[in-house]
């Protein structure tokens, strides 16, 4: 909090692959807030249904799913960890099979209710950066900062192939550009809260930027935001 009276919210929103929830991880941390990847708990939705056999075309199990997990994000050194009733999911929503359950159960309002309220309640006391796709549209269009954070599909899907690779995991990189341009098109033409960049959002296209630079150039944004 700047003045011990509101939180600010630095909302950060864009495509799949534009480095997001790296680029929010080291902006909080060099802000001092709390880091919020709202991306995680949709992927959390995706991995329970998957477990408990609820179909991701099943609007209503999802929405009763939705409603009985206890999510929450536990600091661990500078990353945070996502825990569903208990359990450590982190590495278990990262496959490419959860990618795309996450982008299919996130077109369904009831899901989506049910997570923006607890993505509203996690923030009331804290300062945060959030990171998502309707977060400074939908769940916080008040938020004193928001960044359209991009980057052209071609770039976004060479940044996933490195990430894959350096988890052991091999990739094709044409397979790994249509499924980000796959997602996109999910992503964009869903009916409810679809990935958009609000009015009032700041556009930051990342192609030829390193992390440390777009990090620099966010911090300087949100803190002449904050301040104002
Ligand atoms: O950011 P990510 O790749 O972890 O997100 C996974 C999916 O979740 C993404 O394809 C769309 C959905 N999502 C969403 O609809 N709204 C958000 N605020 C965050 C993610």
């Amino acid at each position: 909090m700047q003045d011990g009276s509101s939180p600010t919210i630095v909302a950060i929103d864009g495509p799949a692959g534009a480095g997001k929830s790296t680029i929010a991880r080291l902006l909080a941390q060099r802000l001092g807030y709390t880091y919020i990847d709202t991306g995680a708990m949709y992927r959390a939705v995706a991995l329970c249904s998957e477990r408990q056999g609820i179909s991701w075309d099943d609007p209503d199990g999802l929405e009763r799913l939705t409603l009985s997990l206890d999510l929450e994000f536990e600091p661990d050194g500078e990353r945070s960890r996502l825990l569903v009733n208990g359990e450590d999911v982190s590495e278990a929503i990262r496959t490419p099979q959860i990618s795309r359950g996450a982008s299919e159960v996130s077109r369904w309002p009831g899901v989506r209710c049910a997570l923006v309220e607890q993505q509203q309640r996690m923030s009331a006391e804290q300062s945060v950066v959030m990171e998502g796709r309707d977060i400074g549209t939908v769940v916080f269009p008040q938020a004193q900062v928001k960044i359209f954070l991009t980057a052209t599909p071609e770039e976004r899907s060479r940044r996933r192939t490195a990430e894959l690779s350096e988890r052991g995991e091999e990739a094709d990189p044409e397979q790994v550009l249509q499924e980000v341009l796959d997602r996109d098109r999910r992503d964009c033409e869903r009916e409810h809260s679809p990935l958009r960049q609000a009015e009032d959002a700041m556009e930051v296209v990342t192609d030829g930027m390193s992390i440390d630079e777009v990090v620099e150039h966010l911090a300087r944004l949100a803190e002449g935001r904050a301040k104002a």
